[in-house]
């Protein structure tokens, strides 16, 4: 089966990589010439471990292609949407549908009749997008019959970036909201290469499909969002955060999965997607509170951090430097979309410190952002270190975890370690003669 794949970010490169390793014919389609032009010379624009083996080795063998050209849908039986759906500018928080409406456009004038086509978005949707798409091509297309010239179906996609392959190839289930039994049959045959590990399919309609993909984003927000709410009890009480989540995840019920306190979450899905979901709840005029608390607590939690560090710094904290380790929203991506540090370093810069950063996934792209404008980027970790007044840990990459303390505590002008991610163990650091401050404990 011939597969176009509408969108080469971090979750359409991952499905088209991902479904030409299946076997299938895979086409993937972006804008973005220069994007493609690289891809097509097998380099990959984004840091995701393992994608560029299997990107080459299936562009090699031509199972996988690459193009800025929409047309090229026309030998492909399936069409995944995975163009981005950010939080629109203007607005109360809604998904920004602009893109996967100018995808609907542009693929009804390519549609065919006699040669039906399973479109299917990845993105993900507000509930009731699916159902609009379908209009859509009612309104660009009136001599087009639905579940008979072309289908819709919404199949959202649960990878996280830095182990977006593993959970593509071993998803925990794979959830398909469809309106007719031949999307079913299509999306069985999709899919197949996933019964060996018993896989469960599930299907749905439409509608439930999308809110699940909010329902799930949500829930883990709001998981992360209340273990930072005990850590902060737990400073007050004495009690430590990291036993308090360990007593709770060994409960079944509860799990141990995002319990650990920190910043508060990032990335490209958790702050939009709460706040698109937020927006759903208004819409349809149903009550919410859990979701627009979770959404709030979060963004208060950044300043926290702030005030926390303003803390540490003392009234000082003008001219005082800050080794910002990891800016990332969270290891094993180069994604900083939202990003707590985007909100951190500019306070911190506004306070008068001075923030000597370092990243293991930097890009040249880092520097750019008017966040960072004021950052001064380092290439070796000890190098942001030495002469710094504390040493901030911002995003748990394994290369902080075996820092040499011996020589962090000769080369910082003060020694003070704040870890917002408790990647080590106060007694431990301590034994070294460093300050250590963490999260949710005294
Ligand atoms: N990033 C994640 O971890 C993740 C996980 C699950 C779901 N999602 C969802 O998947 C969707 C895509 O997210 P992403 O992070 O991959 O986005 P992204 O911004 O990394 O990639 C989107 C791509 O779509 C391309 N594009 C936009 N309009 C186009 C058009 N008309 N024709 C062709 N290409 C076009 C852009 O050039 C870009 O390369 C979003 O809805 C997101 O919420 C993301």
């Amino acid at each position: 089966m011939k597969i176009a794949v509408i969108g080469a970010g971090y979750v359409g490169l991952v499905t088209a990589a991902c479904f030409s390793e299946f076997g299938f014919q895979v086409k993937c389609i972006d804008r973005d010439k220069g994007k493609i032009k690289s891809l097509k010379k097998n380099i990959i624009p984004i840091y995701e471990p393992g994608l560029i083996d299997l990107v080459k080795k299936n562009n090699d063998s031509n199972y996988l292609s690459f193009s800025a050209n929409i047309s090229d849908v026309t030998d492909a039986k399936v069409i995944f949407i995975a163009v981005g759906t950010p939080t629109a500018r203007r607005g109360n928080g809604e998904a920004d549908l602009k893109y996967v409406y100018k995808v609907c456009k542009e693929l009804s004038v390519l549609l065919k009749k006699g040669k039906p086509k399973l479109i299917i978005t990845k993105s993900t949707v507000p509930v009731g997008t699916g159902k609009k798409i379908k209009e859509k091509f009612e309104q660009y297309r009136n001599d087009l019959i639905f579940n008979k010239d072309y289908y819709i179906a919404s199949n959202p996609e649960f990878l996280r970036e830095g182990s977006a392959i593993e959970d593509f190839m071993r998803p925990n289930r794979v959830i398909c909201g469809v309106s007719n039994e031949t999307s079913i049959e299509i999306l069985r045959e999709l899919y197949r290469p996933l019964n060996l590990r018993e896989t469960p399919l599930v299907f749905t309609d439409l509608e439930s499909a999308e809110l699940i993909k909010y329902a799930s984003n949500a829930f883990l927000a709001m998981k992360i969002s209340f273990i930072n709410e005990m850590a902060d009890l737990c400073e007050k009480t004495g009690g430590n955060v990291q036993m308090v989540a360990k007593g709770m995840g060994l409960d079944n019920r509860i799990g141990s999965k995002f319990l650990h306190p920190g910043p508060g979450f990032g990335g490209s899905c958790f702050p939009k997607d709460t706040r698109a979901l937020y927006n759903s709840f208004k819409k349809f005029k149903v009550k919410n509170s859990l979701v627009k608390s979770t959404i709030e607590f979060n963004e208060r939690r950044k300043l926290q951090m702030v005030s926390k560090i303003k803390k540490i710094l003392g009234k000082n904290i003008k001219i005082k430097r800050i080794a910002f380790l990891g800016v990332t929203f969270k290891p094993n991506t180069d994604d900083l979309r939202e990003s707590p540090s985007l909100v951190i370093i500019p306070e911190l810069i506004k306070l008068g410190a001075i923030v000597h950063a370092h990243d293991p996934a930097y890009t040249k792209s880092f520097p750019k952002l008017k966040e960072f404008k004021k950052v001064k980027w380092f290439k070796n970790v000890f190098g942001a270190i030495k002469t710094s007044d504390l040493l901030l840990i911002h995003t748990e990459w394994n290369e902080y975890r075996g820092l040499d303390m011996n020589k962090v505590k000769k080369v910082l002008r003060q020694p003070i370690i704040f870890d917002l991610r408790n990647i080590f163990n106060k007694n431990d650091i301590q034994k070294f003669g460093l300050k250590y401050y963490g999260i949710g404990f005294k």
